[in-house]
């Protein structure tokens, strides 16, 4: 895949952990991702993994996992995003953006029904993002604000029910917020929802 501009998006090869680790840690600030990325690696949970390359050097990274809608009738696999990352340096010249649409499609390509994240609604959801609980799917973790849990549906007939994480994102500790963060988001969505209604 590429995109006009300076960069290029294609298939992470195993010659660029380094790398995606670098770029997972200067965008979030810690080693906290890029374990969890590995980690991901290493039990085999990867669906596909992208990144984005300006001359030659790996500036994004993009990774969808094996994860399950648990409908009544059945479990269904579906993928998660997660993470989602551009080094600062390169932020705002629409990698990011270009990531998440080059991993939606990647979806669509394998016949996944549906493309399940955590993030903030203003930058996801002018990318193909809706929130998922108005559309059935119930929250791994009340710790997941209600609005940053979102979906792109691939298949409108997928099968409602709660969104199943992978094990590594729990034995990695990366499913929803914790306290303090979780408490100021929680202050910052009740001011907003106060301030509109
Ligand atoms: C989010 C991120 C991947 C965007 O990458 P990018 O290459 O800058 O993306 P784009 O250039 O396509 O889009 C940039 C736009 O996203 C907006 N944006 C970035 N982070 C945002 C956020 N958390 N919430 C809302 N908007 C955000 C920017 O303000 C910018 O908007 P503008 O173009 O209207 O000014 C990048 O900022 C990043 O790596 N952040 C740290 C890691 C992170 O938070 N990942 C997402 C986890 S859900």
């Amino acid at each position: 895949m590429s995109f006009p501009a300076t960069f290029e998006i294609r298939p992470v090869q195993p010659a660029d952990r380094h790398a995606v680790r670098r770029v997972d840690d200067t965008a979030f600030g810690g080693e906290r991702v890029p374990d969890l990325v590995d980690a991901l690696v290493a039990a085999g949970d990867v669906v596909a993994s992208l990144v984005a390359e300006v001359a030659g050097e790996v500036v994004g990274h993009v990774q969808l996992s094996r994860c399950w809608v648990d409908a009544r009738e059945r479990l269904v696999e579906v993928v998660s995003l997660s993470p989602l990352a551009t080094e600062p340096a390169h932020q705002r010249l629409g990698i990011g953006s270009a990531l998440v649409a080059a991993a939606v499609e990647t979806a669509r390509e394998l016949g996944e029904p549906a493309v399940f994240l955590e993030g903030d609604p203003a930058f996801y959801g002018s990318r193909g993002f809706l929130p998922a609980e108005p559309l059935g799917f119930g929250r791994p973790s009340q710790r997941i604000p209600e609005p940053a849990f979102q979906v792109a549906l691939l298949d409108e007939g997928l099968p409602r029910g709660r969104f199943v994480y992978c094990q590594t994102f729990w034995t990695q500790d990366c499913v929803g917020l914790r306290d303090p963060r979780l408490a100021r988001v929680e202050e910052a969505l009740a001011a907003v929802s106060s301030a509109s209604g």
